[in-house]
């Protein structure tokens, strides 16, 4: 297929895919998401699940993802019907990529709530909100901005103007120089303060929950949260790296691309545990504490570091534009279906779909205390959403993906797409595509569903 078919643009290097890419993976999962979910099942156990599945079936499916992108270069939805036209797949097959989009606007929409909680961090990091912070003043600092939708409103609605801005620009310009700067200095800056937070903190106590596990803590419950994390944190599953993949130039081995987009999503999350859980387990934080673990421990240590106020406003700063960078990649699939489909201007289809993940968010941000009701299994709207996209849309959605991929697709299409050096190379990832990544979710999405 000619690059010049690509209405998007492609990324002016091929280079810039894998920052992208590392952009899209990098965000709120990495930083907020993986320590509490550490936290929740068991630390080590946890961890060794959690990179078996990036091995096995993170990498397999986003591989897959990316490959099919780039054999239409086009929006999800409309390669997949240009393959039916071809007569290549069934026409069913489009429900596909519109459930990923749905799975992404849903995402979305309390994505951009706790997006929003960084923007507050940050406000308060620069006006020295933070300074000699206590424990039970950081949690109360917390829940007081629960307790404000007002403050939650005017947050989620600067981050999703900003979405919304961002995507309304072609994303193979803008975001590439944003993510070549910004990737790095996060790593930095994350290492920085593990670093510090070792120091300070409980070192021993946080590397051997870690990192050490033992057989019995490991339970269906577990495999299920981290194949749920490692397909959210690698943004697969809802055709954002679907759509990234179309955009991808040919020079690029899809393999070596995708390789090291999971290696630097797994060393930012791994970075984000170290910086957090010396200080956890020093401050006698519950390692259990859900979804607000980090914005409790992260003043405690910046609060009381020297410098604390420049390092905390350079950390929400980052960690606000990992999340937009996380963002717009949910948002693109149906921003460049509108803008291919139906010629609408970009900006004007962000703006369209940002507007509706605006509205949904409220009523999400209200969830967390005027409408605080339980409205299933004992979830608020927030957490219903949270565990319905990564326990059940994201699997279901990676799944159909995968299986399009790899039962549905030609091979030598794939093979041609692949181009990797070695050959033995697609083998490896075919194989494992088939016969262990697509039956490894089916089962563990399953039994996780009835609760084995
Ligand atoms: N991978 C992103 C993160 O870890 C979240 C995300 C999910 C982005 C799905 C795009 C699609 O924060």
């Amino acid at each position: 297929m000619p690059e010049s078919r690509c209405l998007q643009g492609i990324w002016s290097s091929p280079w810039i895919f894998i920052f992208a890419a590392s952009g899209s993976a990098v965000g709120l999962g990495n930083i907020w998401k993986f320590p509490y979910v550490l936290g929740e099942n068991g630390g080590g156990a946890f961890l060794v699940v959690y990179c078996l599945c990036l091995l096995l079936v993170g990498l397999p499916v986003l591989i897959a993802e990316v490959a099919l992108g780039r054999t239409v270069r086009s929006n999800p939805i409309d390669t997949v019907n240009d393959l039916s036209e071809r007569r290549i797949v069934h026409p069913a097959w489009v429900l596909v990529p519109w459930l990923a989009g749905i799975t992404g606007f849903l995402i979305l929409t309390f994505y951009s709530v706790i997006a929003g909680w960084s923007i507050a961090y940050l406000d308060r990091a620069i006006t020295g909100g933070f300074d000699n912070i206590t424990q039970v003043g950081a949690s109360s600092m917390f829940n007081e901005l629960l307790a404000t939708p007002s403050e939650m409103l005017l947050w989620h609605s600067v981050f999703m103007v900003l979405v919304v801005l961002t995507v309304g620009q072609s994303v193979t310009r803008g975001l590439s120089a944003v993510v070549r700067i910004l990737l790095p200095v996060l790593v930095v800056t994350l290492l920085l303060l593990a670093c510090y937070s070792m120091m300070i903190g409980n070192m021993s106590e946080a590397l051997n929950f870690m990192f050490r596990w033992s057989w019995q803590n490991i339970t269906f419950d577990v495999v299920l949260a981290a194949v749920g994390l490692a397909l959210f944190s690698l943004s697969v599953g809802m055709g954002a790296m679907f759509a990234y993949g179309a955009y991808m130039s040919k020079r690029m081995s899809i393999a070596r691309a995708c390789s090291i987009v999971v290696g630097v999503d797994l060393l930012v999350a791994l970075l984000a545990g170290l910086v957090i859980f010396p200080l956890v387990f020093s401050f006698d934080i519950d390692v259990q504490a859900d979804s607000s673990l980090t914005f409790v421990s992260l003043p405690i240590i910046f609060g009381n570091l020297l410098g604390g106020q420049f390092f905390a406003g350079v950390f929400f700063l980052l960690l606000v534009v990992a999340a937009l960078t996380s963002a717009i990649s949910m948002l693109e699939l149906f921003v460049a279906w509108l803008h291919e489909k139906f010629y609408i201007a970009r900006l004007k289809a962000a703006l369209l779909m940002g507007m509706a993940v605006w509205f949904v968010g409220i009523a999400v941000l209200l969830s967390l205390n005027h409408w605080d009701s339980k409205l299933m299994f004992g979830l608020n709207l927030f957490e219903l959403l949270d565990k319905f996209t990564s326990l059940i849309l994201l699997p279901v959605g990676a799944i159909l993906l995968s299986v399009l991929v790899a039962w549905f697709i030609p091979r030598p299409m794939l093979q041609n797409e692949m181009i990797t050096k070695q050959a033995n190379h697609f083998q490896w990832w075919y194989k494992t595509l088939k016969y262990i990544s697509i039956p490894a979710m089916i089962v563990i999405t399953l039994a996780g569903w009835i609760g084995v």
